[in-house]
């Protein structure tokens, strides 16, 4: 029998040739982001993908020049996910969500200075039970050396963090729930047991602390006061199928990364509590949630609190969790301050981490950043300087899809942020 010379090319040679040949994606499962430019549909589920074994974590950074639709995938995105039960929790700095917040019948929860609510980051929703990255204690330690080297913007002395780590346990000795001003008062009384402990006097222990408990009293008293400084306020309800923290009333201020890494922190300890199957609020066991972290490159600036997110999101397959952070540029994942090699090491790390990578249009002189940061062979990097709106190179694993994402006429009305455009009638 006479056989035809094997041939092989491009799917967008072949489409050429024969046009019913199209990519075949990866699967039907999931929902629909839009269209595969080389052809079919494109559809996506993280968990979906992680059972099948295509990917090895459910995370995701999104990254795109201003106005070019990350914004736009996300909110569609949750609220097609919505279909299949998954909750989506969103930190908003822009406050921009309120309005897929409405379609969805929810509020969103505003946290200002000084306004109604509060959330306490040192909450143990785990009631004293070790959590996956260590005790509670150690928990909150890392929290708020992250936080306080995030508005110090250095990285602490090693006597800064030991007084954190005393005046942590003095204030779990004396209260049964920590908040931020127990701590406060800890790091500028210490005991004489936490003293005695590092070998050192009250005052010694009490000026080694000083710097951080000026800078964590900002907090408590000071521009920042009445968002992190005391309980969970009674009432805030995390059986909705979105729950949004908006924080656009900050989101001018030099400490939004700080305060952004407080939300995180609140929200990663009802996740933890989620895992076990225990939340109440009618949360349902090991219910799969997908944590959106809009403008992260807020976060990422510093070292400390970029490693506290990486090492969350390492916890992410355990806990059900899909972690989203949307970014502007590649350099966004570069923390400032840290070395060239820590800076690269980091930025990989969390790459590593976020096995789904969507690329929007980046500006030239990041091209070359993201093509390294984010493994783009040579024709993925020609391809991500001239990007349109609303098109990005999706990097999924090992696979690679050019995906337009697709908006439906409803779904255009929880979209638009640039008025500009002139509304629905633009579409
Ligand atoms: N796929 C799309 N098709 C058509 N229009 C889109 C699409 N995606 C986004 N847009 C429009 O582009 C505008 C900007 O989108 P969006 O806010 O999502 O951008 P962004 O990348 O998040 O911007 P920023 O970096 O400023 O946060 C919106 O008004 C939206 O209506
Ligand atoms: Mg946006």
């Amino acid at each position: 029998m006479r056989t035809v010379p094997s041939h092989r090319a491009t799917t967008k040679q072949l489409s050429g040739a024969y046009p019913f040949v199209c990519e075949s994606g990866l699967g039907g499962q999931g929902v629909l982001i839009g269209q595969d430019l080389l052809g079919g549909p494109f559809c996506y589920d993280p968990f979906d993908l992680y059972r099948r074994g295509i990917l090895s974590n459910p995370n995701m950074v999104v990254l795109g020049q201003l106005g070019k639709g990350k914004s736009s995938l996300i909110k569609t995105y949750l609220w097609r996910q919505g279909v299949f039960g998954r909750k989506c929790w969103v930190i908003d700095p822009k406050g921009e969500y309120g309005v897929l917040a409405a379609h969805w019948g929810v509020k969103p929860i505003f946290l200002r200075p000084n306004g109604a609510i509060k959330l306490n980051p040192l909450d143990d929703p785990r009631g004293g039970r070790d959590y996956a990255g260590g005790t509670v204690t150690v928990r909150r330690v890392e929290l708020l050396t992250a936080i306080v080297s995030s508005s110090l913007q250095r990285i602490l002395l090693p006597a800064e963090v030991s007084a954190i780590e005393m005046a942590v346990c003095d204030a779990e000795g004396r209260n049964w729930q920590p908040v931020i001003p127990h701590v406060v008062e800890a790091l500028l009384s210490p005991s004489f047991a936490s003293a005695t402990a590092l070998r050192t006097t009250v005052n010694d222990l009490s000026s080694d602390g000083r710097q951080v408990a000026l800078e964590l009293r900002r907090l408590v008293s000071g521009d920042m006061r009445g968002m992190f400084d005391g309980p969970t306020s009674d009432g805030i309800s995390l059986d909705a199928p979105l729950v949004v923290l908006d924080l656009s009333a900050i989101y001018g201020s030099a400490a939004l990364g700080t305060l952004m890494s407080c939300a995180m922190a609140w929200l990663q300890g009802i996740v933890e509590k989620l895992a076990d199957g225990s939340v109440a609020d009618g949360m349902p066991d090991g219910a799969q949630v997908i944590l959106v972290v809009d403008e992260a490159w807020a976060v990422l600036k510093n070292p400390v609190v970029a490693r506290w997110l990486q090492s969350s999101w390492k916890l992410a397959r355990a806990k059900g969790v899909s972690n989203i952070a949307v970014v502007h540029r590649a350099s966004d994942l570069l923390a400032v301050g840290a070395a060239g090699a820590e800076q690269i090491e980091l930025a990989k790390g969390l790459l590593a981490d976020s096995e789904t990578r969507v690329v929007y249009s980046q500006p030239p002189g990041e091209v070359a950043l993201a093509s390294e940061l984010l493994g783009l062979s040579s024709v993925e990097t020609g391809i991500v300087s001239s990007l349109g709106k609303g098109t990005a190179l999706w990097k999924v694993g090992q696979r690679s899809f050019l995906v337009r994402h697709d908006l439906s006429a409803s779904e255009y009305r929880f979209v638009q942020t640039d008025e500009r455009m002139g509304g629905l009638g633009a579409y």
